[in-house]
């Protein structure tokens, strides 16, 4: 086994759920590790057009939210097409909005796998649901922060340890084959497609700061008209979170009730977990 020299920070984050995480698995791990810690964020389009490869001496810390269970389906071509592990260790973390992970987590770390990159641990970890400020309120929260340290200092230990690469990924959980996508219900049990739904802008309050247009992880929002979605929405709330004027929000019918029924039945706090 090489000497891991440089631990990387990969992430897509539309609320900073993920990015607040997978920084603090890293941190940790680097700290433990004795060598520093790289930022990689391609939550936006233009980063999501280049190529990343690692080299066998790297641990990657790559994270993504779940998006209906899984990985969100958009990332693929990029998750798939663009990274080349090269042989690389990986720590696969999802985070996920305290309803389940599902089959996110494994679906991340078998795409890693494919990619050449060997996935040592991994985590799952709660984090406020994109749609609700009451879902998952405040989390990742302090406990959750300390298991994401914990999570990078064990895996560090682990790896330290290893005299060979595994031959096997990490066992975590979900179901492999991977299981369809999560589809949300109505009351009467017909499935609610928001897959055309975008935000709107309440046009009294917004200042037109043009900040939504740059963070848009699809690069859907018209920066000269920052009210047109020109793109595809893919509900991360970026926008909606991280406006400073609370300008944005969903009327949808359809959406509100997914969010309402999200929010009653999944009230309970669910539990970060982390795989080694
Ligand atoms: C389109 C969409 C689908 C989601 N599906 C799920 C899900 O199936 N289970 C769940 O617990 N949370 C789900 N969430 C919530 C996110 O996984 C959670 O809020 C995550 O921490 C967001 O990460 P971010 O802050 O890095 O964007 C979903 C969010 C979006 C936008
Ligand atoms: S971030 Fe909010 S205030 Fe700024 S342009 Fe967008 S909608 Fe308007
Ligand atoms: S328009 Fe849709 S995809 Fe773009 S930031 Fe807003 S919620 Fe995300």
């Amino acid at each position: 086994m090489e000497k891991i020299s440089q631990v990387w920070a990969v992430y897509f984050t539309g609320t900073g759920n993920t990015k607040k995480t997978v920084q603090q698995v890293a941190k940790a791990a680097a700290a433990k590790l004795g060598c520093e810690c790289k930022d990689y964020d391609f939550s936006l389009p233009k980063v999501r057009e280049q190529e990343l490869a690692f080299a066998p001496t790297d641990l990657v810390v790559i994270g993504t939210p779940v998006y209906a269970g899984r990985v969100p389906n958009v990332l693929l071509p990029y998750l798939t097409g663009k990274i080349t592990g090269n042989g690389a260790l990986a720590i696969p973390v999802v985070t996920y909005g305290n309803r389940n992970f599902d089959d996110g987590l494994m679906e991340l770390r078998n795409i890693m796998h494919s990619n050449g990159l060997h996935p040592v641990a991994g985590g799952a970890f709660v984090g406020e649901h994109s749609f609700s400020v009451t879902l998952g309120a405040g989390r990742p929260d302090t406990a959750d922060m300390s298991l994401a340290a914990q999570l990078g200092e064990q895996a560090a230990d682990k790896i330290l340890s290893l005299s060979a690469v595994p031959a096997q990924p990490v066992a975590v959980e979900g179901e492999d084959p991977i299981r369809p996508y999560y589809t949300p219900r109505d009351r009467n049990g017909t499935p609610i497609n928001i897959l055309k739904v975008k935000p709107k802008t309440d046009t009294d309050k917004c200042i037109n700061c043009g900040l939504c247009a740059r963070i848009c992880t699809m690069g859907s929002i018209d920066p000269q008209n920052v009210a047109s979605v020109t793109g595809i929405c893919i509900k991360c709330c970026a926008c909606v979170k991280r406006c400073p004027k609370g300008a944005k929000y969903y009327d949808d019918e359809g959406y509100l009730y997914h969010q309402h029924e999200l929010e009653d039945v999944y009230a309970r706090p669910a539990e970060s977990k982390i795989f080694l």
